[in-house]
């Protein structure tokens, strides 16, 4: 297996990230050799060389965390002080801000909410100390050549509310914190502290229940901004849509209505939203996006994997199991459940129409079995990431940050699109949140945490 770069008119052909990192800097430096000639340099080449080897196979960010915020009661499910992890900006990204909120579905009971007090999902005493940064994330120019030197921040998620719970009381019994909203507070005062007060560019963003973060805070974290900065939002599987199960129930609506209810989450909700309907459904990003004022790019698979999974064919809806095997790999779907998730695509288009298409809003709605594609480098940048009108997603991204070009474009239906990376899960993945182990980020992350590789996880359609 390989892939191609193409960097200043040199094609590298890489077999790995890291060979391709350490070529790159072999010509680099070969360039200047020529210029200044000289034995000592070749061998300072070899080096660097083989020191960025190293440095790509371990870009790894440590962790801080927010002791301070604890006072004012910005905690974890269990009590614990809320984290990041922060990689400082420099040279023309010194005043640019990426801040990245980390995913990993919901609480939306006691029970469940219980359930994370002892993992990375209710704990920061139980996160990983540090972190690799990749995709959107990465700092090498090469893997992402728009924000690798930003200030870029990945906000640890132990709230289980996408940050918006805020309940005063603690149950003496069971000692959870309900606190979302205030670790986002808390986290916001921290970084413009920091240094973010300056920002001239800064965007929010997250995937999953992260990219729902940066859509539910999206005019909130604009308001904190200067205003002269040029501040967007940016939504990586974060769409979730209000859609029936394979049965007619309205499985996700129910089951977001107890997230709400259980973490206070309804005054933390927009107003835009809460004032025309119920703050259950104003979880949902299609009852609120028309009225984000902030421009806000969705990066979406019109067949989330988790939205499939969980939304159109949930545990509850399948008692029987019929759906396991393609809820694991799409390849596996039949006919009839192919027909099932191409509905699913259409409601989903559907609750896309209220963003209407002004350039204030863009979006890349590719049609692979995909969920997260800004974070891994393998559909964020690579000659072979996924491509709309042949544009990667971090073309799209950057050109409409940068307003370059507007984007707005949702795949034909699949199979249509060779470029996408159809997610093939082991079967230890089909257990959401129920056994999250204790350290990395999420378990759609954890194999993000290493420079990306090629491996048989990933099929290529
Ligand atoms: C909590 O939510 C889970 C997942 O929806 C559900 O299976 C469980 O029955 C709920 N527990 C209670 C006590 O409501
Ligand atoms: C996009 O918006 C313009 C008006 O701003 C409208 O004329 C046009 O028909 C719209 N296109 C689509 C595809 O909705
Ligand atoms: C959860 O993970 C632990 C440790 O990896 C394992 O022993 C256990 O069987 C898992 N439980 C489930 C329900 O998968």
């Amino acid at each position: 297996m390989y892939f191609y770069l193409h960097i200043d008119g040199k094609i590298l052909l890489c077999f790995s990230s890291s060979i391709c990192v350490c070529m790159f800097i072999v010509f680099y430096w070969l360039d200047l050799c020529r210029m200044e000639g000289g034995n000592i340099r070749q061998w300072l080449n070899f080096l660097v060389c083989a020191l960025l080897f190293l440095i790509a196979e371990a870009s790894y960010v440590p962790i801080t965390y927010l002791q301070n915020a604890v006072a004012k009661g910005a905690v974890c499910l269990d009590g614990s002080p809320p984290a990041y992890h922060f990689d400082r900006g420099s040279g023309t990204g010194i005043n640019n801000w990426l801040v990245a909120f980390e995913g990993g579905g919901w609480c939306n009971n006691v029970t469940t909410c219980l359930s994370r007090k002892t993992n990375r999902l209710g704990s920061s005493k139980q996160m990983a100390k540090q972190i690799a940064f990749s995709g959107i994330m990465s700092n090498m120019q090469i893997f992402n050549p728009d924000f690798y030197n930003w200030n870029r921040i990945k906000v640890r998620y132990c709230d289980g509310s996408s940050f918006t719970g805020d309940v005063e009381e603690v149950n003496p019994v069971t000692k959870l914190h309900f606190r979302g909203a205030r670790i986002f507070a808390a986290v916001m005062e921290d970084l413009l502290a920091k240094g973010m007060e300056n920002a001239r560019n800064a965007i929010i963003s997250g995937c999953s229940a992260g990219g729902l973060t940066s859509v539910l805070h999206c005019d909130r974290f604009r308001a904190l901004l200067p205003g002269g900065a040029r501040v967007k939002c940016l939504s990586d599987a974060g769409y979730f849509i209000n859609a029936r199960d394979v049965t007619g129930a309205y499985h996700i609506q129910q089951y977001f209505s107890q997230v709400v209810a259980t973490h206070g989450s309804a005054r933390n909700l927009p107003q835009s939203c809460t004032s025309r309907l119920s703050p259950k459904l104003c979880f949902f990003p299609q009852y609120l996006a028309s009225h984000i004022t902030t421009p806000i790019f969705f990066v979406n698979a019109a067949y989330d994997s988790w939205q499939i999974k969980n939304i159109l064919a949930p545990g509850v809806a399948d008692p029987e199991g019929h759906w396991h095997s393609c809820k694991l790999d799409i390849n596996n779907c039949s006919p009839d459940q192919l027909d099932l998730m191409q509905g699913f695509r259409t409601e989903f288009l559907r609750a896309l129409t209220v963003l209407g298409n002004s350039s204030y809003k863009g979006m890349f709605i590719d049609s692979c079995y995909a969920h997260c594609q800004t974070e891994m480098q393998e559909t964020w940048l690579r000659s072979d990431s996924p491509e709309l009108e042949k544009t990667t997603i971090a073309k799209a991204v950057a050109d409409w940050f940068y307003e370059r070009r507007t984007f707005h474009q949702i795949d034909c239906p699949y199979p249509c699109n060779p470029t996408c990376h159809n997610r093939v899960f082991g079967p230890e993945d089909n257990h959401q949140g129920k056994n999250v182990t204790s350290k990395g980020t999420s378990d759609a992350s954890a194999r993000k945490l290493n420079f990306p590789k090629l491996t048989n996880k990933v099929s290529y359609a």
